[in-house]
C-alpha cells in the first residue's frame, strides 16, 4: 500500500525523480506526474490502465504559467481564468510543442487548470514544471474524493498519496474549449453553466456522447461502479423488480424508505453542492454493498445538478 501523508517535500522529490504521486484537488484526487517528462506521463497511463487516446489535464500554479504551455490565451479564456482560477475549470488552449504528444493524445489543444487546494497549490509553486493529472482511479471507474479511495485501488502501484482530506467539490472540473470565438462546454463539472455564462454569456454544450469514441473525451460509459446502475424512480423500480436486491441513491430526504434496501441520501437539505460532494463516495459505498443493482434517482437539472445527472448517466451506460 502507498504511504499517505501531508509531506509536500516528499511529494516534490518523487515528482522531480519522474515518479507519480496522488494529489488532492477541490474536485477529485489526481494522479500526478511531470507534464513535460514523457516517461513520467507514461507511468500515469500505465498505473491507471488508461488508453493513450484519452488526453490528460495539465495543472498549473497560476495564470502566468499558461503562457509557457499555450500558443495563445484569447480574451474569453483569459477572462474565465481570471474569474474562476484557482477552481474547477479546465480550459482547452492551443498547445506549445513543449508539451509531449502523449499528454494531449496528439491533439493540438491542451487542457489546463489551476486547482484550488492549498496543499497542491503549494506543491505546484515549489515545482519548476506543471503536473499532468487525470483522476486517480483505474480507467472507467468512479473518481476518488478521499485519499483512502486512491489507496484502495492504486495503493499497490504508487508510492505516495498526498492527503488533503475530502474534496470540497467532489465532481471533476468543467471543461471549456473555443470554437473560433465561441465557448463550448465539453464536460459538465464543478463549475456550473450558470456561473460560466455570468462571465462570458451564452455557451454551447457539446458532450459528444458516444460509446465508440473516435476522438478523446467522448466515452459514454465512465465514472461507473462495478455493479449495474439504473436511473429510475426507486419506488417504481422496486415495485417492478420485487426479487432484486437493490441499493438506492436518493437525491434528498425521504419520509418513508423502502424496507430491506440499503439507502444513501445525497443531501439532507436539498443542496446541490452537498449532493455533488457526496456523489462519488456514496456510489463507492453502494458498490461495496451486497445489492445486485444500484438505483439512483435523477436530480433536478439546475446548477451542479446537470453535472451530477451527466455522471449518473455515464455510470449507467
Ligand atoms: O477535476 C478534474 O478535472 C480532475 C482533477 C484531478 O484535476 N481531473 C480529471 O482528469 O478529471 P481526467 O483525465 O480523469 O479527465 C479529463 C478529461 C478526459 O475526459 C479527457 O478526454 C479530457 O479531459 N481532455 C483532456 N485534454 C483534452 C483536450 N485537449 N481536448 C479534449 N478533451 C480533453
Ligand atoms: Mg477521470
Amino acid at each position: 500500500m502507498a504511504v499517505i501523508g501531508t509531506d509536500i517535500i516528499k511529494a516534490k522529490e518523487l515528482l522531480e525523480k519522474g515518479q507519480v504521486v496522488a494529489i488532492p484537488t477541490e474536485t477529485v484526487y489526481g494522479l500526478a506526474g511531470n507534464a513535460l517528462n514523457s516517461d513520467a506521463v507514461i507511468k500515469i497511463f500505465t498505473v491507471k490502465d488508461r488508453p493513450h487516446f484519452d488526453p490528460l489535464i495539465v495543472h498549473v500554479a497560476n495564470l502566468e504559467q499558461v503562457f509557457k504551455l499555450a500558443e495563445d490565451f484569447p480574451g474569453k479564456a483569459r477572462k474565465l481564468a481570471e474569474k474562476f482560477w484557482p477552481g474547477p475549470l479546465t480550459i482547452l488552449l492551443k498547445r506549445k510543442s513543449i508539451i509531449p504528444d502523449l499528454v494531449t493524445s496528439g491533439l493540438d489543444t491542451v487542457g489546463i487548470r489551476c486547482p484550488n487546494h492549498s496543499l497542491t497549490l503549494s506543491l505546484l509553486k515549489q515545482l519548476d514544471f506543471p503536473l499532468a493529472a487525470p483522476s486517480a482511479n483505474p480507467f472507467g471507474y468512479i473518481s476518488p474524493t478521499k485519499a483512502s479511495h486512491v489507496n484502495d485501488q492504486l495503493g499497490d502501484k504508487i508510492n505516495y498519496i498526498l492527503d488533503g482530506g475530502e474534496c470540497s467539490i467532489g465532481i471533476e472540473s468543467t471543461i471549456v474549449g473555443f470554437d473560433n470565438e465561441s465557448a463550448v462546454i465539453y464536460r459538465l463539472g464543478g463549475l456550473s453553466i450558470e456561473k460560466l455564462e455570468s462571465v462570458i454569456g451564452k455557451v454551447k454544450i457539446d458532450l459528444n456522447v458516444s460509446s465508440n469514441p473516435i476522438a478523446p473525451g467522448q466515452i459514454k460509459s465512465h465514472y461507473a461502479p462495478r455493479k449495474k446502475l439504473v436511473i429510475a424512480d426507486p419506488k417504481v423500480y422496486i415495485k417492478n423488480n420485487p426479487g432484486m436486491r437493490t441499493a438506492i441513491l436518493w437525491f434528498h430526504h425521504q419520509d418513508t424508505l423502502v424496507q430491506g434496501c440499503k439507502h444513501l441520501i445525497l443531501t439532507a437539505s436539498g443542496s446541490m453542492e452537498e449532493a455533488a460532494k457526496n456523489l462519488f463516495s456514496m456510489l463507492r459505498e453502494l458498490d461495496k454493498s451486497d445489492a445486485d443493482v444500484i438505483v439512483a434517482e435523477r436530480v433536478p437539472d439546475a446548477g451542479l445538478g446537470r453535472a451530477i445527472n451527466d455522471r449518473l448517466l455515464r455510470a449507467s451506460s
